[in-house]
């Protein structure tokens, strides 16, 4: 690598990556955790890092909303036209729901996407009880038995407050047929429905590799390890629980469980969509990787598949969004 041969450059970098480090750990002690929802600006919150999101984001937004998140931290990567300019998202930003901040691509240990999320936990973690990092392709959905328990998100977590992290599964859904993208802001949740069944996602040769890989964590703040998150998760000081209290090992990992939580995980969408995603090198390059072929075999691979049907995107995307 050519920055390897300028040591004044080297130095530099680690000077500065000490410091860094020095001012994230006295910065976090300083902050005082919130406890509760009395104390908390909210009980969950939610960070994400978008490049041109622009046709999802406000249905992404609204969805989360109406589940009960109450605070979103977008990193927005340059997008063109910035994010902050989508009209309907005014209304967020003006009632504090929504806060932007740019990325920073700068980290000499961890990807961009990691850094962000590090830094979200760092500036906002202590005013929450538990985050959750997401992208704008991802949805936090309650099983719909058990909505009359748990009508909303902070009814769902305040149950696992105890525990230092709760980890959900991926649902994961492919184009649903779709080749082309609808050229305007459309409902993922509506369009979309077919998704890889339990049973066939537990026999996936990807998930049997890196079950963990296929779940998100909803991260207890006060006992997350600074610095130690990454897109699907960070180290805690506490233990990790399945959204049935089981603990997480190697083994609970492998059996996919929805039974209160699970995210549904927009991978492709149709095929231009996807076509465009990849094009952009997204953070899922992460995980195509595992696979032979790559990119547009992967599109196949999780179309074929996709043998379940979720009903209920409509009606979800009718209670936040109609059709937007
Ligand atoms: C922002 O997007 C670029 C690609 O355009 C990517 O290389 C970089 O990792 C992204 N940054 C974050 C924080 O995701």
């Amino acid at each position: 690598m050519r920055w390897m041969q300028n040591p004044m450059k080297v130095i530099f970098v680690l000077l500065l990556s000490v410091l860094m480090v020095e001012c994230t750990t006295s910065q976090t002690t300083e902050n005082l955790h919130c406890e509760d929802m009395n104390t908390c600006e909210t009980f969950v919150a939610v960070c994400a890092v978008m490049k041109n999101e622009h046709y999802f984001m406000v249905e992404w937004l609204r969805y989360h909303v109406s589940v009960g998140f109450g605070k979103f931290y977008v990193f927005d990567n340059y997008s063109d036209p910035p994010l902050s300019e989508i009209p309907e998202v005014r209304s967020f930003l003006d009632k504090g729901i929504l806060t932007f901040n740019p990325v920073q691509d700068f980290s000499p240990f961890s990807s961009p996407q990691s850094y962000a999320y590090n830094k979200c936990l760092e500036m906002y973690g202590h005013q929450h009880v538990f985050m959750l990092f997401i992208d704008a392709d991802e949805f936090v959905v309650i099983d719909e038995r058990m909505r009359s328990t748990y009508p909303d998100i902070t009814s769902v977590l305040s149950q696992f407050k105890q525990h230092g992290a709760l980890k959900v599964h991926w649902k994961l859904f492919g184009s649903s047929g779709y080749e082309f993208h609808s050229g305007q802001p459309t409902s993922v949740l509506a369009r979309y429905t077919r998704f890889i069944p339990q049973e066939e996602m537990e026999r996936m040769p990807d998930f049997i590799a890196s079950p963990e890989g296929h779940m998100k964590m909803f991260v207890h703040t006060k006992y997350v390890v600074p610095g130690s998150c990454d897109p699907h998760g960070c180290a805690v000081e506490a233990d990790v629980v399945k959204s049935n209290h089981e603990a997480l090992t190697m083994e609970s990992a492998l059996q996919v469980s929805w039974d209160v939580l699970s995210i549904h995980h927009y991978v492709t969408k149709s095929y231009e969509d996807f076509r465009s995603k990849i094009s952009r090198g997204s953070a899922h390059s992460m995980y195509v990787r595992h696979l032979p072929g790559k990119t547009m075999q992967y599109f196949g691979y999780i179309d074929s598949k996709c043998h379940g049907e979720f009903k209920l995107g409509k009606m979800l995307n009718d209670a936040c969004c109609q059709g937007h």
